[in-house]
């Protein structure tokens, strides 16, 4: 009596599992296809060379100051430098006059005025880095919700540093066939998982250059990445001429021990 239903419920069950199982299954078949034809990680970076790399490197300034005329004319519609005050652009080789100029060039809150209601002043080389959205919200709500990192200390914030921020930047393209994107997004071939909320941001002639210098794409890349790199290790030349003085120092110093430790064992020979 208690069992007379067992044996319609089992089969029921059966056909359900079946039913279900079949469908992921399928699924599996499809994607499994999918991946066999598509990569599943990013290639290896390209290997650019830097002016900064190594012992001796130095910022190319030239391409810095390229660099930074991208970052105000192009990133910064989406992207904060909030570590960044203009005064610090002296690094990067700017006069005074000239980084009073870009500050006076942006508007910043200034206060109240004597009815009580917020004012605006011109930008000082004292400001930081006028941020482009009040807040993370607006600044996700912009950009169909993903947030665009502060871009101060990115070059550090990345594994592959300059040559992944090169990479992105160049890394554009079409998505491949039978690859379903998610609505507002860009395939890129360095971006982890291959879609990226940013719309590329450069092509040749986004900018352009006053000092003779050719707007390539590739160009540009590079020297948004000298100025990106800059702006997150400042003091990089600073350390690398110290480590260059207390080599030179050891060095001299186990010459002064050779020489020394001679004129004591000759003493004691003769
Ligand atoms: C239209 C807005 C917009 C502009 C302009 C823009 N970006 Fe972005 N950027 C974004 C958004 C949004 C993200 C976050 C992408 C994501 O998480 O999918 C992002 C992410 C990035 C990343 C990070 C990739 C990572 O690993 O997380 C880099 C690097 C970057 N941007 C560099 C730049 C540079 C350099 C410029 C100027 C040449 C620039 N962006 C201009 C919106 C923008």
């Amino acid at each position: 009596m208690r069992f007379k239903h067992l044996a319609p419920a089992l089969l029921l069950g059966a056909a359900l599992v079946t039913a279900l199982g079949a469908a992921p299954a399928a699924a599996q078949q499809d994607m499994a296809k999918f991946k066999q034809s598509q990569p599943t990680e990013p290639p290896s970076l390209p290997k650019i060379a830097w002016s900064f790399d190594g012992p001796f490197g130095t910022f190319d300034r030239a391409s810095a100051q390229r660099g930074f005329l991208i970052y105000q004319q192009v990133c910064s519609a989406c992207h904060s430098m909030n570590q960044l005050y203009y005064r610090n652009l002296s690094g990067i080789g700017l006069s005074e006059e000239q980084i009073k100029a870009i500050a006076a060039s942006v508007q910043v809150p200034g206060g109240v005025n004597d009815q009580g209601q917020p004012i605006e002043r011109p930008g000082l080389p004292s400001d930081h880095f006028k941020a482009p959205f009040p807040n993370e919200e607006a600044a996700r709500a912009a950009n169909n919700g993903a947030l665009p990192p502060d871009q101060s200390v990115l070059e550090l914030a990345r594994e592959g540093g300059p040559d992944y921020l090169y990479a992105i930047l160049t890394g554009y393209r079409d998505p491949p066939a039978g690859l379903k994107m998610q609505p507002g997004m860009s395939y890129n071939l360095y971006f982890p998982g291959f879609q990226i909320a940013m719309p590329q941001p450069l092509q040749d002639d986004s900018v352009q250059y006053t000092d003779g210098v050719k707007p390539t794409l590739d160009q540009e890349a590079k020297d948004v990445v000298t100025f990106l790199t800059w702006a997150a290790n400042p003091e990089m030349e600073e350390r690398k001429q110290t480590g260059v003085r207390v080599v030179l120092f050891l060095v001299f110093l186990t010459g002064v021990t050779y020489a020394t430790k001679r004129r004591i064992w000759s003493d004691l020979h003769h």
